[in-house]
């Protein structure tokens, strides 16, 4: 499918490693200035839990027939927030095909969101670097490893999942070593994008500060 761009829409790119809180921040960001919000991570999730769901018969077209019907409203699933699912969606996130086929998917999401929206944020690990590079706004969001597995712990508890805090700092130290090191895309913070650090803020505290950045540019 051609990519149509719509102009004079507002972008915003945000990169994070596991559980900072990126999707919460996307979320209110989205809310507030009516934007669409697409989790990237979501996308590899669906893709992971395939893997998991089809060992065998996995392979790039069967990939190619899921992202093609995939709709925004498909990625409310609460069976992809399992850390199975999570750990499966970093392993397939290295493979450059099926990058290659994610990404169009986002460019459509992110360039083209439905009219009654006036932009889109997009939140991910090559969001800033690769799929929207040229964003009017760009951050990239973290906070310290015990914090985002302590979040990441509670999550999951509420979701019924059985691990200890220790497993989930285990699972998401593995994840980060694989998202920062791998070859294609990995995580990293772009120069231009703005540095937030979530570890002492409380969601909405931190929701002010991006949203100060964001209005002093939009009202000039
Ligand atoms: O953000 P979330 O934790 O749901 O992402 C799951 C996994 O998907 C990440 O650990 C990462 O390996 C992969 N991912 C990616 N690129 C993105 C978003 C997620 O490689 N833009």
């Amino acid at each position: 499918m051609k990519l149509i761009k719509r102009n004079d829409i507002i972008t915003v790119a945000i990169d994070s490693p596991a559980a900072a809180g990126a999707g919460t921040q996307a979320k209110l960001i989205a809310k507030h200035f009516n934007l669409q919000q697409l989790d990237t991570g979501r996308i590899y999730r669906v893709i992971g839990k395939l893997k998991i769901k089809n060992p065998k018969k996995f392979n790039h077209s069967l990939v190619k027939k899921k992202i093609n019907v995939l709709k925004i409203k498909d990625l409310i699933d609460k069976s992809l927030l399992s850390d199975a699912v999570a750990t499966s969606a970093s392993i397939i996130a290295k493979d450059k095909m099926i990058r290659k086929i994610v990404h169009n998917f986002q460019l459509h999401c992110a360039f083209n969101p439905p009219k009654k929206f006036s932009g889109s944020v997009l939140d991910g690990r090559d969001i800033t670097s690769v799929v929207m590079k040229n964003a009017m706004f760009k951050f990239f969001i973290t906070a310290n490893i015990k914090t985002r597995a302590l979040r990441r712990y509670k999550e999951l508890k509420m979701i019924n999942q059985t691990l200890t805090y220790k497993e989930v700092l285990k699972s998401i130290k593995k994840r980060d070593k694989s998202d920062y090191n791998r070859k294609i895309s990995p995580l990293r913070k772009t120069r231009d994008s703005i540095l937030i650090n979530t570890t002492n803020l409380t969601k909405r505290s931190c929701f002010l500060k991006i949203k100060k950045i964001m209005d002093r540019k939009l009202k000039a």
